[in-house]
């Protein structure tokens, strides 16, 4: 474990097992139809990879890099869009792949958004969900883990940058 770790709360197995189960459940909705799967960078890179390789749904890729600017808390806190999908999502199903649901907020512009992009239909999926930090009434279709308001690194997730690399999902010391 590393040092700055206090304690893992999601195992590498645990997160394997919870995604081979999320894998299912987005196959058997998706059957027949052929989804762009948005990885929401950076933080979703990790549980994207891992998702991709255990659908078996038809997907195509892409990616969007996005910022929140403005006091977040209020609804006058507007999305900054980094980096732009290269597909154009109209008449597609889309299904936003995150690493963690906080205020909601990301999640609430991205999909109104996509929706004004004229996507057929907009679905979520994240690996975790910090549900009682929720501001805008914004729920995943498909959420592998609920976790406590606790820092978490790991697994793509970040402090300042840092501990992406980790293979779990770790609490900071
Ligand atoms: C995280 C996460 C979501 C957002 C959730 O991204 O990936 O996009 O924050 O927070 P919210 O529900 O309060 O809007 P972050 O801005 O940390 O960027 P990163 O993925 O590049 O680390």
């Amino acid at each position: 474990m590393h040092e700055t770790v206090e304690k893992i709360l999601l195992s590498e197995e645990q997160i394997e097992e919870a995604v081979e189960k999320i894998a299912r459940r987005i196959d058997s909705d998706y059957t027949g139809k052929e989804p762009i799967a948005i990885c929401v960078l950076k933080g979703s890179v990790m549980f994207f990879s891992d998702l991709m390789r255990r659908l078996q749904t038809p997907m195509q890729f892409d990616f969007m890099a996005v910022s929140s600017y403005g006091n977040s808390s209020e609804s006058s806190g507007t999305l900054k869009v980094m980096t732009d999908l290269r597909t154009d999502v109209k008449g597609r199903d889309v299904l936003i792949v995150e690493d963690i649901i906080d205020s909601g907020f990301t999640l609430m512009k991205l999909k109104e958004l996509l929706g004004k992009r004229g996507a057929a239909s907009v679905k979520v999926v994240t690996l975790l969900d910090k549900w009682e930090r929720r501001e805008y009434p914004v729920i995943p279709e498909y959420c592998c883990f609920q976790i406590p308001d606790e820092f978490v690194v790991g697994y793509g997730l970040d402090y300042a940058e840092k501990f992406r690399q980790l293979p779990y999902i770790g609490i900071l010391r």
